[in-house]
């Protein structure tokens, strides 16, 4: 129940909070450095793990997620782990088919098409049934990673999950589920709240079960329009993050948020007021704008564009540098605009890493 799940677990000591503290906006001797989708493809560990087993099926393996999450940790000393498991694992719950079909990503055989669709789903889903194994992999990797560093959760946003629940995988245009925003805009709000409803019990079980600081990713924000982020995303990020603390305030507890709108730098005043500690950034903003432009209210995570790992090492180092000098060194968590890609070097991830401790050390001690 849900009560189990919020009895302390005593977990190993924190040793490295850097991230936290960073994602608080307070001082640290280094800035601190994780990647997404740090456990992935690139690594031939994972692969090896991963090879012959089915994709979801591995996200339901409390065991199988701690040790891909721990796996780029005996590599690299990232200042923080996310826990292995996928977006799509919250339209799953309420009552979707998702596979993930080799060389083509995630496929739903059946997206919804008309709003009578949203009847196929489940409303009240009780998330320690669907979701308990996503709580038992984060308990068990807070216990595994013996307090070497903070553990994220995460969840999809509504408008991300929803456009993939109605184009039914991945898409160019997302004109099926733009469809719906400009056709339908009740049934669009209708399903939005629904899934909010349920991302904030599901990010409330995960740090109930150990997760330790929370991102959301609002993947598809860039194929929407000001205009259309303020309607269908902004209120849902928003009301997400409030919810989650007013509840975690009521229990003693304050864990760090983040938002990472990809392609929303047209929203980033209203994404840096929207109740997250940090928000995240892609390659497409220039660290010294967005600084300026969130006015220094949150701390900043990003950017560097995924790509410059394929980049000579020397090259890595000076584009860190420059990306830090950006940044500043305060308020600032290191990591890429987006995720890692399969092919790319882990040494390179190895210098990324390096790089930002390295110089960020040298500029705070000045
Ligand atoms: O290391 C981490 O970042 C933690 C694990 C993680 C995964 N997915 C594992 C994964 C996280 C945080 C996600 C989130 C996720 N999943 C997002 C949001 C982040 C983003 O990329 O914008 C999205 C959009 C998804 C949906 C999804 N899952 C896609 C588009 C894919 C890629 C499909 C492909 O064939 O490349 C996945 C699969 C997936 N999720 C993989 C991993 C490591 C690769 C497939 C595999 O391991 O077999």
């Amino acid at each position: 129940s849900k009560n189990d799940l919020i009895l302390p677990k005593d977990f190993p000591q924190l040793k490295n909070d850097t991230f936290l503290r960073a994602a608080r906006g307070e001082e640290t001797e280094h800035v601190p450095v994780w990647c997404m989708r740090q456990a992935g493809r690139y690594l031939p560990e994972f692969r090896e793990s991963r090879a012959g087993k089915d994709f979801f099926e591995t996200c339901q393996s409390p065991e199988a997620c701690c040790e891909l999450t721990l796996q780029p940790l005996r590599r690299f000393p990232f200042d923080a782990a996310i826990i292995f498991s996928d977006i799509l694992v919250v339209p799953q719950a309420m009552g979707m088919d998702v596979q993930m079909v080799a060389g083509k990503g995630p496929t739903f055989p059946e997206p919804l098409k008309e709003p009578e669709d949203l009847q196929r789903l489940q409303v009240k889903v009780d998330t320690d049934k669907e979701l308990g194994y996503v709580f038992r992999a984060i308990t068990l990797t807070r216990h595994k990673i013996e307090g070497k560093v903070p553990l994220i959760g995460f969840s999809g946003a509504p408008w991300t999950l929803m456009s993939y629940m109605i184009e039914g995988g991945g898409s160019n245009t997302h004109s099926k589920a733009k469809r719906w925003l400009y056709q339908h805009p009740e049934a669009s709000h209708m399903l939005l709240k629904m899934l909010t409803d349920v991302i904030v019990e599901y990010l409330l079980g995960q740090v109930a079960a150990g997760a330790q600081a929370l991102q959301v990713f609002e993947s598809h924000a860039g194929i929407l329009g000001p205009a259309e982020f303020k309607e269908f995303s902004l209120p849902y990020l928003r009301d997400i993050a409030r919810r989650v603390k007013d509840k975690l305030k009521e229990a003693g507890q304050d864990v760090p948020m983040i938002v990472f709108a990809k392609d929303a730098h047209y929203a980033l005043e209203e994404l840096s007021q929207s109740n997250y500690e940090v928000v995240g950034l892609d390659w497409t903003i220039d660290p010294l704008s967005a600084r300026e432009r969130t006015g220094g209210k949150v701390s900043l995570q990003g950017n560097m564009d995924p790509c410059a790992l394929y980049a000579p090492k020397e090259r890595i180092s000076d584009i860190v540098k420059k990306m830090l000098e950006g940044f500043g060194t305060r308020g600032y968590i290191a990591n890429l605009g987006h995720g890692v890609y399969p092919d790319m070097e882990p040494e390179n991830i190895g210098a990324f890493v390096e790089a930002v401790h390295q110089h960020s050390k040298q500029m705070i001690k000045q």
